[in-house]
C-alpha cells in the first residue's frame, strides 16, 4: 500500500508515495538519494541513521515515512552553506574526530542538536549526549574534543 507524503528535507520540498512499510531512512537513502544517511543496525542501536526530524535528532530507521508526512527533516549535508563546510564539519576535521566516517554523520546531527539546545555542559553531559551514537574508531576522545572546539566557534558567532 503506497502513502501520499510531502516533507522538507534540507530545505526543499518533496512529495512522494511511499511504500507504508518504509522507513525514513528508506526514502533518505534511496528514493532521495542522500547516501550520508547510513544503514547500520536498521534496530535503533548504532546512530548510524542519525537525522533532525522537526529539529530533533531520530534513527531514521525506526521511523516509519508515513509518520513524517508534513515534517521538517535535516541531513548532514542541511548544515553545509553552499559548498562552505558548516563550523562543527570543521571542527571534526580539524580534531581528528573522523576515521572511517561510517559513523560521523549521525554524530555530526546529534552533536548539532546538543550544541544548539545545551547552553553549557560537561565532558560528561557530553558523553552521554552522543551515547546513542557508536563509533568504532575513535575511542570518542576526538569526538568530545570536537564538539568543544565547535562550542568556541558558537560562543564566537562563528555558527548558522
Ligand atoms: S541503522 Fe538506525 S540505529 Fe542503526
Ligand atoms: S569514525 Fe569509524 S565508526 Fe566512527
Amino acid at each position: 500500500m503506497k502513502v501520499p507524503i510531502k516533507t522538507k528535507v534540507n530545505g526543499k520540498l518533496y512529495e512522494q508515495e511511499v511504500e507504508a512499510r518504509s522507513t525514513l531512512l528508506d526514502i533518505l537513502r534511496d528514493e532521495l538519494k542522500i547516501k550520508s544517511v547510513h544503514r547500520g543496525c536498521e534496530d535503533g542501536e548504532c546512530g548510524a541513521c542519525t537525522v533532525l526530524l522537526n529539529g530533533k535528532p531520530v534513527c531514521s530507521c525506526l521511523v516509519l515515512a508515513a509518520q513524517v508526512d508534513g515534517a521538517e527533516i535535516t541531513t548532514v549535508e542541511g548544515l553545509l552553506k553552499g559548498d562552505e563546510l558548516h563550523p562543527l564539519m570543521l571542527a571534526f576535521i580539524e580534531n581528528h574526530a573522523v576515521q572511517c566516517g561510517y559513523c560521523t554523520p549521525g554524530v555530526i546531527m546529534t552533536a548539532y542538536y546538543l550544541l544548539n539546545n545545551l547552553a553549557d555542559f560537561t565532558d560528561e553531559d557530553l558523553r552521554r549526549g552522543i551515547e546513542g551514537n557508536l563509533c568504532r574508531c575513535t575511542g570518542y576522545i576526538h569526538i568530545i574534543k570536537a564538539i568543544k572546539a565547535a562550542k568556541k566557534c558558537k560562543d564566537s558567532g562563528n555558527w548558522w
